[in-house]
């Protein structure tokens, strides 16, 4: 077989397209984003492109929804840019942005964590054990770190939080996201990616599970920071003190950020990035009026305090 190996800069994660020419068949339908090489000829951490259904093992064209992938990542990509530009002036009504009028129903603020985070952890962990197909201890162990942290938002997180109730229209609609989440990563990981075996000693792999591992540890932490500051029962804010507070308002979304890049780096896959992306733009701005509140509720904030990036924003 004839191959033209075209390196296009689309985008981070898609360094490689491979026109594969056979004379049987037309180049376009030969058409893939390849990562690199493995036995198989063409290594496939996403179908972003339809693959060529010859060059995949039987199982995968029987497990893989490929073209499913691609399109629930753009359109969490979509989702995050959405709330980029529209959610702008008004952030999502919960917590401090919430909004008065009209009233709407709520939900104690435990129940609503626990019930909306849950799917995240329960649908890759249904899938894994769902799943006939062998996978290898790498695949387990970025699902599992993907499980871990909703294990810990699900059964650690949402019953000490002292957070006020929280409406319900948006309890239901993060419950969908996570569900739609938890398939997509857990799906993505168990039947689509396809990591050789070096995959677990290559630089990339461990740094994005290290950057995943220091990310969901300042995300704890200030989360823990966070709700020392009130008493139970109490609602008021505080000015926040401590680990990464010092340097800015939203020390627990700047962990949660570089934990979801950090496993986008680990996977190298769309779906992890299309998450990351989705995280960024949804908790970025909300770090931003978070950090207006605090200036303009407490005349003593620290100056110099960021909103989320530490000296810079
Ligand atoms: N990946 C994603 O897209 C995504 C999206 C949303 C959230 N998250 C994660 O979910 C967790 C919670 O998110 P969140 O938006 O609720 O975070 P948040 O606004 O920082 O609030 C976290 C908790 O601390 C309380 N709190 C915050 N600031 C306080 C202060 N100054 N004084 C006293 N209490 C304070 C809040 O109470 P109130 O509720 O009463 O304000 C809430 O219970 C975070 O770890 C975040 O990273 C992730």
């Amino acid at each position: 077989m004839e191959k033209i190996i075209i390196t296009a800069p689309l985008a981070m994660f898609v360094p490689t397209l491979e026109l594969g020419a056979h004379s049987h068949f037309s180049i376009l339908t030969h058409l893939s984003v390849c990562f690199g090489r493995s036995h198989t000829g063409c290594f496939h951490p996403f179908n972003f492109i339809q693959t060529p259904k010859k060059r995949l093992p039987q199982h995968c064209e029987m497990h893989c929804c490929g073209d499913l992938v691609s399109f629930l990542s753009c359109g969490m990509i979509l989702t995050g840019l959405w709330h980029l530009v529209h959610l702008r002036k008004t952030q999502t009504s919960y917590g401090r942005h919430m909004r008065l009028s009209p009233p709407v129903r709520t939900v104690p603020a435990r129940l609503a964590w626990f019930l909306q985070e849950m799917p995240a952890l329960l649908i890759p962990l249904l899938l894994m054990l769902t799943s006939h197909k062998p996978s290898s201890m790498g695949k387990y162990l970025l699902l599992g770190t993907f499980c871990i942290h909703y294990f810990q938002r699900t059964f650690v997180y949402s019953p000490l939080t002292r957070g006020k109730p929280f409406p319900l229209g948006v309890m239901v609609a993060a419950g969908l996201f996570c569900s739609v989440n938890g398939f997509l990563q857990g799906h993505y990981l168990l039947h689509c990616a396809q990591f050789e075996d070096e995959w677990t000693a290559d630089y990339r792999y461990k740094t994005g599970l290290l950057l995943f591992c220091i990310g969901m540890a300042i995300n704890i932490h200030s989360d823990y920071i966070l709700r020392n500051l009130r008493k139970p029962g109490e609602v008021v804010y505080k000015i926040p003190t401590g680990g990464l507070f010092e340097y800015v308002s939203a020390a627990n979304y700047l962990g949660e950020i570089v934990e979801w890049f950090g496993y986008a780096v680990a996977t190298w896959s769309l779906p992890a990035l299309s998450f990351a992306l989705f995280s960024l733009c949804f908790i970025g701005p909300r770090a931003y009026y978070h950090h207006r509140f605090y200036q303009e509720k407490f005349k003593d904030y620290p100056k110099l305090r960021k909103a989320l990036i530490p000296f810079i924003f």
